[in-house]
């Protein structure tokens, strides 16, 4: 076994895709995660798809006492790709203080574990939220934040400027945020996916459960924007190309090929699409029509966003390489199998 990595978060969408990547290219993994918004289950699918059980641990990483003495016993860690937190815009909206303890006090957590357990290599799960809405398009990772539009945009935005100023701080850091724009699709096998518990937040899954006979109808959250159908434009990117950026990090980290602190990569395929065009997609890929009503916009959405890709392309030698009918179809693929 290769080299151990701690992932949490790993039985998450995110996560569980790129444990699987991990496992792929020789690391041995070993994942922390609550399970509020996870299946245990997944850890399954990920030794059938990879041949070998990733170790897990069950608790809270807002609980720094349970967190510290997991690196007291795991004490072979060389590097950390941090998922675990809450992630849905529109909810965050809502429930604003459970935003704030659980994304900030999780990597404060973790970073004074890595202090003192001289832990130097993170990789930070951050997102194209805290660019706010750009003024302009491709937004690149020189664009300046803006006020982000959500609590859950402003927590990212607080935690990477919590990594900027720990390793200026300390210069035995090697620091990696890597922001995600809209993360969709599933493994090829079918056995791992997006599993929200709950309604969704999310598009796509909310498509396909719609789809599925899981919910009603799919509501389009906008169709008076300044876009081309009206409806809002994101950068959807495939989960396994997302997973995959993850593990040319780490080797990045662990081979000490980063100069820097602190860096940060947009992980997009610099594509927009609107929400009609995804649903189109959708259709076109699976041959199943998606139910859909048209409603007012969702509070702490932006308009649109796409990313510049160039400096993740030439730094890390990573480029998006699945396109957004892929996307479409394995998301159907895994819904139906969870049906099954
Ligand atoms: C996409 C578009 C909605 C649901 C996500 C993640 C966030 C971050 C960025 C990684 C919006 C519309 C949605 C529905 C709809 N990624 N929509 N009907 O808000 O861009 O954020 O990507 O960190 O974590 O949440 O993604 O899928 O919620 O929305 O019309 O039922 O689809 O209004 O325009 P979002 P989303």
């Amino acid at each position: 076994m290769g080299e151990k990595i701690l992932v949490t978060g790993g039985t998450g969408y995110i996560g569980s895709h790129t444990v699987v990547e991990l496992i792929n290219e020789g690391f041995e993994v070993v994942i922390i995660d609550d399970l509020s918004n996870s299946s245990v289950d997944i850890l399954d699918h990920i030794e059938k798809i990879v041949g070998t059980r990733p170790q897990f641990y069950q608790f809270d990483l807002c609980d720094q006492a349970r967190l510290n003495d997991f690196f007291k016993k795991e004490s072979d860690i060389k590097g950390i790709i941090h998922f675990a937190a809450s992630k849905a815009v529109g909810e965050s909206v809502i429930k604003p203080l459970l935003y704030y303890r659980n994304n900030i006090t999780s990597l404060l957590n973790l970073m004074d574990c890595m202090q003192s357990h001289q832990i130097n290599n993170l990789v930070f799960s951050s997102s194209c939220t805290v660019y706010g809405q750009p003024d302009e398009l491709p937004v690149s990772e020189r664009t300046p934040f803006k006020p982000a539009q959500s609590p859950y945009g402003n927590t990212k935005q607080i935690c990477e400027e919590i990594l900027r100023d720990v390793a200026q701080a300390n210069q035995q850091y090697r620091l990696t945020a890597l922001r995600y724009f809209n993360p969709v699709g599933a493994h090829p096998s079918g056995l791992i996916g997006e599993l929200p518990t709950g309604t969704p937040n999310n598009l796509v899954p909310f498509i396909t459960q719609t789809v599925a006979g899981l919910r009603d109808s799919l509501k389009v959250f906008g169709t008076d924007y300044d876009t081309p159908d009206g409806t809002a434009v994101r950068d959807y990117i495939h989960v396994v190309d997302l997973a995959k950026a993850h593990v040319i990090t780490v080797n990045r980290l662990l081979n000490k090929k980063q100069n820097q602190g602190y860096e940060f990569f947009n992980l997009g395929t610099g594509n927009g699409y609107s929400v009609k065009q995804v649903i189109d997609a959708f259709e076109k890929s699976t041959g199943v029509s998606v139910k859909y009503t048209l409603a007012d916009r969702r509070p702490g959405d932006i308009e649109r966003i796409y990313a510049n890709t160039k400096f993740a392309n030439d730094v890390l030698g990573w480029k998006a390489e699945l396109g957004l009918e892929e996307m479409m179809s394995s998301a159907w693929e895994w819904q139906k199998r969870t049906l099954s």
